[in-house]
């Protein structure tokens, strides 16, 4: 019993548009039904569209045609209305709504779709389960906290276009059929049916094809572009992202930086109204270990690292003194008012340490009384247990954690726990912003599993200039121009700049184990395009889907993507993926070899 739109039915407005200004004003208005209520002679239908509701009025001076429509409307109808707005009365004013002040008394209606009884109420913070929510993801989306942030992130985005286009970026697509790119992570595979048994790659990022764009001269390249990685998702991962990315010739990593500094600064201005009026941070990695045990601190609280390991050189208590070497260590977090945290709690913390591979955690507790309490405090002496609360400063009421094995356990293990004991204390407020770079990052990562180095970032970053002497001698240490922004203990973008000699290209797929023939084989064409002509260039790609979850203040991405994928990669609106047929299958040249029950 759908009706049909006419050219008669132009919409003058949306629902939350109108106001006392608008009163009587003749409207026409469409939307979904929020809810009807049926007073006898009087009927009420909140209406709903993207921008709120409005209230339709109908009662006895509504012609009977229109008011029997009324009364057999239920929630998520699809109705056109038509009438003049008028004023509530008083005692009927609704003051939680910003149009609970008039309603329109209608003289027209159509019902231009009905609608089954949703599985949910289409409302902001209704108990769903995740699944649901996934499943009829396009109900999910109109409720109004998710139009919300469809259309924030929509604006954030405008204002990255805005933003770039005046710093002289070039919006330029670049392919999503390309040779494998590696990132470190797997690739989605597309089979060639023109070649078969060959493959194309979705773009793990457009790294190459921006490079190239800067031997072609373009100079500031700048793309709002979609990357596909086969990695396990988390809250803050999805198979197929949105990365803000970009390039730039004739740059320094400094300069990169300042750009992209500017760009936030920017947004939080334009989006947020706040003015971010200081230079962000700039960290060594090597720093933002030691003090944080991360490469992405949360600078929201303290909570730092203290190496204790000098203290307990010859002491009686194996578990110190045998991770006093070096390369290993005994490192401590105190947790201010952590003393508070029960039992229970500590053991909580305990499993949390031991998932990052530690064999255990010591704790310390000194109550508001000065009483101590302590896991390990009974095998030490009085005087090491008097030199570790001076050396990390133990007051009335904290707790301290430590942590004793190789450095990089300290380090996770710590790094987990300091963000843990703030979330438990309540002091991650997401709207407290704490911006910084991490700069001087390791060029290389020991893989023990594969025994060979690999690209931290990825194969194309330059060594720093002072370090290239190592890359023979001591891989390990060189460091890189590479550079991320974190936010409050995020990674919400990152980049470097990268090699442009072909011969110091060639050295470094060498350091990473390739023969002469597999870098040829795999990056020919850009050793090749170095021979041409090749400007410094550096770059970064903010991840568009961190970037805007943090900003409105949320930790799961799946907040800010319309149609995102779940835990197993799947989606469960339209199920894919899905299986093919045989026909398909004989066309790629494609045998499958299992299938999932
Ligand atoms: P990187 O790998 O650091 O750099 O990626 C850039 C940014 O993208 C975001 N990101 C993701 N977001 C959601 N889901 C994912 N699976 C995901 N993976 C990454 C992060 C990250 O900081 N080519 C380089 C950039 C460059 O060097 O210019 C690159 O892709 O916020
Ligand atoms: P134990 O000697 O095993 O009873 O351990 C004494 C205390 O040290 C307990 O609180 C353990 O959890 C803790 N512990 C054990 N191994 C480690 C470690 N590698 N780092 C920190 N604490 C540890």
């Amino acid at each position: 019993m759908a009706e049909l739109l006419t050219a008669n039915d132009k919409r003058t407005c949306y629902c939350a548009q109108l106001s006392a200004r608008d009163l009587g004003r003749r409207v026409c208005v469409m939307g979904w039904v929020q809810k009807q209520r049926n007073l006898g002679s009087l009927i009420f239908i909140d209406l709903r569209d993207r921008s709120g509701i409005i209230q339709l009025s109908f009662d006895e001076h509504t012609e009977p045609s229109i008011r029997d429509a009324a009364y057999s409307i239920r929630s998520e109808y699809v109705l056109c209305a038509k009438g003049v707005v008028r004023s509530r009365g008083e005692g009927a004013i609704n003051r939680t709504l910003p149009t609970g002040e008039i309603e329109i008394a209608v003289d027209e209606l159509k019902v231009l779709s009905s609608s089954k009884t949703p599985p949910f109420d289409v409302v902001e913070n209704s108990p769903v389960r995740a699944d649901v929510r996934m499943r009829y993801r396009f109900l999910d989306l109109r409720r109004p906290d998710m139009q919300r942030n469809i259309m924030a992130r929509s604006r954030i985005t405008k204002i990255a276009r805005d933003y770039y286009a005046a710093e002289g970026f070039i919006d330029i697509e670049t392919p999503n059929l390309i040779k494998p790119t590696p990132e470190g992570a797997r690739d989605y595979l597309v089979p060639s049916r023109l070649h078969p048994g060959k493959f194309y790659a979705l773009p793990q990022s457009p790294q190459l094809y921006k490079q190239l764009l800067m031997l072609s001269g373009f100079d500031r390249y700048f793309q709002i572009a979609r990357c596909y990685r086969d990695e396990d998702l988390r809250a803050d991962r999805q198979p197929e992202f949105t990365p803000i990315d970009t390039e730039m010739s004739f740059v320094t990593a400094d300069d990169v930086m300042a750009v992209h500094e500017g760009f936030i600064k920017y947004l939080f201005r334009e989006f947020c109204g706040v003015r971010l009026d200081y230079d962000f941070v700039k960290m060594p990695y090597a720093e933002a270990m030691d003090r944080f045990g991360s490469d992405k601190p949360d600078l929201r609280f303290g909570f730092e690292l203290c190496d204790v390991s000098s203290l307990f050189a010859g002491c009686a208590f194996g578990v110190f003194a045998d991770n006093t070497a070096p390369g290993r260590s005994v490192r401590a977090i105190n947790v201010k008012g952590g003393a508070a945290f029960s039992r229970k709690e500590i053991d909580a913390l305990t499993d949390l340490a031991k998932t990052y591979r530690a064999k255990g955690l010591a704790w310390l507790k000194k109550n508001e009384a000065g009483e101590i309490s302590s896991s390990f405090a009974k095998f030490l002496t009085e005087s090491e247990t008097r030199a570790l609360l001076e050396r990390t400063q133990v007051a009335c009421g904290d707790l301290l954690l430590l942590v004793a094995d190789k450095n990089n356990v300290v380090y996770d293990a710590l790094g987990a726990l300091r963000v843990e004991c703030a979330r438990r204390l309540g002091l991650l407020d997401p709207h407290d912003y704490k911006f910084l770079w991490v700069t001087e990052f390791p060029l290389l990562e020991y893989s023990e599993e594969d025994g060979r180095f690999y690209a931290k970032h990825h194969p194309f970053t330059s060594p720093m200039d002072e370090d290239v002497q190592y890359l023979d001698s001591d891989p390990g240490r060189v460091r890189a121009k590479a550079y991320d922004i974190v936010l409050n203990g995020t990674e919400i973008g990152g980049g470097s700049i990268r090699i442009h000699d072909a011969e110091l290209q060639s050295h470094m797929f060498a350091v990473l184990g390739m023969t002469e023939e597999e870098s040829r084989e795999k990056f020919g064409f850009l050793l090749d395009a170095f021979q041409y002509g090749v400007p410094p260039h550096g770059g970064l790609a903010f991840g568009l889907d961190r970037l805007v979850a943090l900003t409105l203040g949320f930790e799961d991405i799946r907040d800010v993507i319309a149609f995102p994928k779940v835990q197993n990669a799947s989606e469960l609106m339209t199920g894919a993926p899905s299986f093919t047929d045989d026909a398909s299958l004989r066309e790629l040249s494609i045998a499958v070899t299992a299938k999932e029950s």
